[in-house]
């Protein structure tokens, strides 16, 4: 967003594209909302659309897209081999990483499911900045084990650390050190997810890639959420301030073998792909493409999505562009801060986080705090937003609970969906919440999958907090929604 002032001194960010396509809301009573999250197992994931008023559950494959991306899709090239849209993405994704060669997938999980089958075997372990649900999960489903090695800073909820994110290189080293001929990669993610979307600077990132150098240990960079992380890095690495985005994304990408990225969140689409400079890598990884996503010109996606990837990956490295969200979130993170709303700071990408733990202190971890907030919210509102606390953890091999390191309420903030009314309408009914935070209570499992339990397992409320907290909105709010 171009530099604005209001004459107001007001200080908000301002939209720097106007809504051609709209799609209308449905905002139910408050005793719906009550039924409706009972219905969906006190599972935001399980919730209908049509009973959302605000989705804030992710930004993955939710995004909005530009007109210039609607132009391309409509002159996609599709055939099963050879599809000249895949050429135009392949040659878009080598321009903006520095790279050779490109592997196309349907989304980021399978991306991973790729490498993980090619490189990782059992006892392997593969060191991180931060896990991520889905990678570990693949990892772990062959004998690895992940290995956290994230700054300390990084799980301090309330911080004005401008790099959560960063990878702690003295533990890197040790980690290294002591699984000699164990280690198939290190993976560094931008925009860390699982500790609010928090970056990590240029000069960290460059750092791993020459210590893996010296032990001669592969590095892979998850670019999912490269563009809130890109954005983070302009405005904060004091060193970056004069680089364009691309010489930042260029100058990054260059220290790793291997960069995958889910398409549903970077280039505004819904895809994905696997790209590096050497061609072995790339060998190696091949076959594993046609056998799982599709021809390797097209690995799983549309051709439509194909082409309004290559203009969204161009429209990523326009400051305009990516900077909406992240200035959005930074104003709900402000807002929260002033009416003293349990938030993480500082404000990260993806979206804004709300601390659980702190936030309704009354529920303890085993009853899924973070998993209460998201049914709360839900009430409040009509807000989806999403658990990333010990649901989204999987038990230990013995069946005890994994407490999470965080109990964290994430609410997304989808790229270029929502104006700001609607996200002042989210900070006023969250800071409602707060203030009758005494009221909310926790969750237990009623049906519980082993794997990736937060996706779709049920849960109920322990008492009856939620018709209390239903009847205190119609208190205060008379026949309001
Ligand atoms: N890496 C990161 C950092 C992610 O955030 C995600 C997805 C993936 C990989 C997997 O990509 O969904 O295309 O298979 N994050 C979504 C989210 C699910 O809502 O945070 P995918």
């Amino acid at each position: 967003m171009a530099n604005v002032k209001f004459f107001n001194g007001e200080s908000i960010p301002l939209e720097m594209h106007k809504v051609r396509i709209v799609q209308k809301l449905n905002l139910l009573p408050v005793e719906e909302r009550v039924k409706c999250i009972a219905e969906a197992g006190n599972n935001t994931f399980l919730l209908k659309n049509k009973d959302v008023f605000l989705d804030m559950l992710t930004d993955s494959g939710v995004n909005a897209m530009s007109d210039r991306q609607q132009a391309a899709m409509l002159v996609a090239d599709d055939s099963y081999a050879g599809s000249a849209t895949f050429t135009k993405l392949e040659n878009k994704v080598n321009e903006i990483f520095g790279t050779k060669y490109f592997l196309p997938a349907h989304q980021g999980r399978a991306c991973e499911n790729i490498l993980a089958m090619t490189f990782v075997k059992a006892g392997d372990v593969v060191p991180m900045n931060f896990h991520f649900t889905t990678p570990k999960a693949h990892i772990t489903r062959l004998g690895g084990r992940v290995e956290e090695l994230l700054i300390d800073e990084g799980l301090n909820l309330v911080s004005d650390h401008p790099f959560k994110g960063n990878f702690d290189l003295n533990k890197l080293e040790k980690c290294i050190l002591e699984n000699k001929g164990k280690i198939p990669f290190i993976r560094m993610e931008a925009g860390t997810n699982l500790i609010g979307g928090q970056p990590f600077e240029l000069a960290n990132a460059k750092a791993v890639c020459e210590l893996a150098k010296k032990y001669g240990i592969m590095t892979v960079l998850d670019a999912s959420l490269w563009q809130d992380n890109l954005y983070l890095i302009k405005t904060r690495e004091e060193a970056c301030k004069n680089m364009s985005l691309r010489e930042i994304t260029l100058e990054v990408a260059k220290g790793f073998d291997i960069i995958y990225f889910s398409g549903r969140k970077l280039g505004f689409a819904r895809g994905g792909g696997i790209c590096m400079r050497d061609k072995e890598l790339c060998e190696k990884m091949k076959e594993l493409v046609p056998l799982f996503e599709g021809f390797l010109t097209y690995g799983g996606m549309s051709v439509r999505e194909m082409e309004a990837m290559t203009v969204g990956l161009d429209e990523t490295m326009d400051e305009d562009v990516i900077s909406q969200a992240p200035q959005f979130i930074s104003y709900m993170v402000e807002e929260f801060k002033k009416a003293g709303v349990p938030v993480v700071t500082p404000a990260g990408g993806l979206g804004c986080h709300l601390d659980a733990t702190r936030f309704i202190p009354q529920v303890p971890q085993s009853q899924y705090p973070a998993g209460a907030l998201a049914c709360a919210a839900y009430i409040a509102g009509g807000i989806r937003g999403m658990e990333r606390g010990t649901i989204s953890e999987e038990r230990e091999p013995d069946g005890s609970e994994r407490m999470a390191a965080v109990e964290l309420l994430r609410l997304a903030v989808p790229r270029r969906v929502y104006t700001l009314s609607q996200v002042k309408y989210a900070i006023d009914r969250i800071i409602w919440l707060y203030q009758n935070r005494d009221l909310i209570g926790g969750l237990k499992f009623v049906e519980e999958p082993k794997v990736l339990r937060f996706f779709f397992g049920r849960l109920e409320p322990i008492g009856d907090w939620q018709q209390k907290l239903a009847e205190k909105f119609r208190k205060d709010f008379g026949d309001s929604l």
